[in-house]
């Protein structure tokens, strides 16, 4: 009997999520392989079951696509899923019926394709029988097990390139650019296109940040005749006498905790100890960092996650996911990956590399 196997995207969107699809899609094909998708993440298999059928014809034009042709959510965790129980929203575990819904659809196997989330969601299933593979994604990077998750390396060319454009415009008006990057509580997106860009100053979540010394290297570069600086600050960045800004708290948001803000934070900071001399304005580049189209570095990744997933099904390995380790895709546990972060080391070569470019990192 050929097998049926079906994929889902969850968490946040990320460029690189349709050539997974479209790679799993082509390599089951070519094994006579029927696959379902699940629509919206784990939701479609907690209310429905929703899905729709995936055949090369409905793949075809979607690598270089940004976004998810499954849609994807990063609220609905079916062990703490918001039921409305008396007219109160409550928590509930739903995980009894993902597992009766997966049955219903006659999927020999499920690949899960999320970061930290949705791979934890995906080992807790399994624990509870389902068979199921993972792939990492996230633009954040902070999942461990892999030298890089896909989605990243087209978040950092955004960010780049914004950082070039801000910069003739910076210099031109002789001000301060502060530019909030995404990240949650990893400092990568910050960290790597704040070297590509030629950032002044980085803050990351990793090396709490010394308002004094930032001003103190903005002022040094007027004085050097440089009347325009562009300070990098990643959203979980926060003042080694503070806490990092939030914008939704984890219970107000569903479970998920939002950031946000803190690069207001820093301009009004950077504005109080410079005084009037420099005018300040901040840019948040936001969602903007997981739109649109993936590098062909993604391009290329995700397909080979995509393909090596069904490959690690036809090898019966549930419960592994697939990762990059020096260059090579691999097979791991996916609890090697889940549950810690893959954070910057603050006294790591990458840290290092930044200050002696001289790159102030807010210490
Ligand atoms: O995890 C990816 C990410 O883009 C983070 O960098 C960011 O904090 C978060 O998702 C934003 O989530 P949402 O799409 O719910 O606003």
């Amino acid at each position: 009997m050929p097998k049926t196997i079906a994929i889902l995207t969850g968490g946040g969107d990320c460029p690189g999520l349709n050539a997974v699809i479209r790679g799993v899609v082509r390599a089951a094909a070519r094994r006579g392989w029927r696959v379902i998708g699940i629509l919206d993440g784990f939701d479609g298999l907690v209310d429905g079951p929703r899905f729709r059928e995936l055949d090369r014809s409905s793949v075809r034009g979607i690598l270089q696509r940004g976004g998810t042709i499954l849609g994807t959510s990063n609220r609905g965790n079916p062990f703490s899923y918001p039921v409305e129980r008396d007219g109160e929203a409550v928590q509930e575990d739903v995980s009894s019926r993902v597992l009766q819904n997966f049955r219903e659809i006659g999927a020999d196997a499920l690949i899960a394709v999320g970061g930290d989330g949705t791979l934890k969601i995906a080992r807790q299933l399994h624990d509870l029988g389902l068979p199921v593979v993972g792939v990492p994604k996230t633009i954040d990077n902070d999942l461990r097990g892999t030298d890089v998750t896909f989605g990243y390396n087209t978040a950092v060319g955004i960010v780049t390139e914004a950082l070039d454009r801000l910069h003739s415009t910076a210099e031109s008006h002789h001000r301060v650019m502060v530019v909030e990057v995404m990240g949650r509580d990893a400092g990568w997106i910050a960290l790597e296109s704040g070297i590509a860009g030629s950032a002044d100053v980085i803050l990351v979540p990793e090396i709490p940040y010394h308002i004094d010394k930032v001003c103190k290297a903005i002022h040094k570069r007027g004085a050097e005749g440089h009347l325009f600086s562009i300070v990098v600050v990643a959203e979980g960045a926060r003042p080694a006498d503070g806490g990092k800004v939030v914008q939704k708290t984890a219970d107000e948001n569903l479970g998920v905790e939002r950031l946000g803000g803190i690069g207001h934070t820093v301009a009004r900071e950077i504005e109080a100890c410079l005084g009037l001399d420099m005018e300040l304005r901040v840019v948040v580049l936001g969602h903007v960092q997981r739109g649109g189209t993936p590098s062909p570095f993604d391009r290329i990744l995700s397909s080979r996650f995509g393909v090596k997933a069904v490959q690690l099904i036809e090898e019966g390995g549930f419960g592994k996911m697939v990762a990059l380790h020096a260059r090579q895709i691999v097979f791991l546990e996916i609890s090697e990956a889940v549950g810690q972060l893959n954070l910057l080391d603050p006294q790591g070569e990458l840290v290092a590399t930044a200050e002696e470019l001289g790159i102030m990192v807010g210490r």
